[in-house]
């Protein structure tokens, strides 16, 4: 079988080039809009490899509608929209796109952290409503120091690490973290201790989720969690929207049990929770562009197309998420 790549959305024309410079036969849906799951089944159908991202779910019913995949190659780190047990079982081989998003990740993190801190949406819009009458030294919208103040980061991995040293090194932070396993390098070099869950609750000014979505940490954070923690606290989330409950963080800002949250990503996107929207001072959402620079963009789409390159030409994979033999 002549191999074919077909690829789901739109990505970076210039990744796209390398197929047509290697001879590669391609479907490009060359549009913002994915396909839809009925079409990904019928063009998966001819397809040896698949470039997709997030919005694909690629589950056992795409799986059994490719009968000829050998790789699937997801634009993003996460890959929780595929299913990596059922790709494995069938010898198809699974990528991610790690490393070249982790410092603009960790960019957005700590610009969400910063601009909740200090209320910086919502004094542009006081600015622009002509709200900005005479300078006060306590006006309505004081902020709060980040300097100094307790860093938690839930998941010290890549992007974890990235906003680590952002909070350590620039903003004089104490950092602390929970992980699977101790980050010798990071405490050496950040001050960073390891803690327990509980601790890092209790303990932090600021939370930085930084775990990828898995059965253990869907809804890491429920009331119960939020109860734990400070009520002068701040969460920031850019990893997966799962991991926080979101209707819970809407009673956990109604009740005050936490001062603010600042999210990149939620629990059913591209929705978010209709009871956040009351929260104009204390929650800052933006639309899942953790990884949303030009260069960046651009590198994952590289890096995902050179995984099908490699993974076509009998080579082994750059970044693969699997073991298949
Ligand atoms: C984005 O959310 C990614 O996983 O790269």
């Amino acid at each position: 079988m002549t191999d074919k790549v077909l690829i789901t959305q739109k990505i970076y024309d210039g990744a796209v080039c390398l197929l047509d410079e290697a001879g590669l036969p391609h479907h490009y849906n060359d549009s913002d809009e994915t396909l839809a799951p009925e079409a990904l089944r019928a063009l998966v159908a001819e397809a040896t490899a698949l470039v997709c991202l997030l919005p694909n779910r690629i589950d056992t019913a795409v799986l059994d509608a490719a009968p000829h995949l050998k790789i699937i190659a997801n634009v993003a780190v996460g890959y929780d929209n595929i299913d990596v047990t059922a790709a494995t079982e069938r010898g198809i081989v699974v990528t991610n796109t790690p490393d070249v998003l982790t410092e603009t990740t960790a960019d957005l993190a700590f610009a969400l952290l910063l601009a909740i801190a200090r209320r910086v949406v919502e004094a542009d819009a006081y600015m622009r409503a002509g709200q900005y009458t005479r300078f006060e030294l306590f006006p309505e919208m004081l902020g709060v120091d980040v300097y100094g103040k307790t860093l938690g980061i839930v998941g010290l991995g890549r992007i974890g690490t990235a906003v680590a040293r952002r909070g350590a090194l620039g903003f004089g932070m104490k950092v602390i973290y929970t992980a699977n396993n101790r980050k010798e390098a990071a405490e050496e070099t950040l001050g960073a201790q390891r803690v327990t869950f509980p601790e890092l609750l209790a303990e932090s000014d600021f939370i930085s989720i930084n775990v990828p979505l898995t059965p253990q940490t869907r809804h890491l954070f429920t009331l119960a969690e939020f109860r734990q923690m400070k009520p002068s606290a701040f969460i920031i989330n850019t990893a997966r929207g799962p991991i926080i409950k979101e209707a819970d963080l809407v009673a956990a800002l109604a009740q005050g049990l936490i001062r603010g949250a600042a999210l990149d990503v939620f629990e059913e996107e591209p929705l978010m929770h209709p009871g956040l929207a009351q929260f104009r001072d204390r929650l800052i959402v933006t639309p899942h562009i953790g990884s949303a620079s030009v260069e960046t963009r651009q590198n994952m789409s590289l890096l995902a197309v050179r995984n099908v390159l490699a993974v076509l030409s009998g080579e082994r994979p750059l970044t693969p998420v699997n073991r298949v033999q």
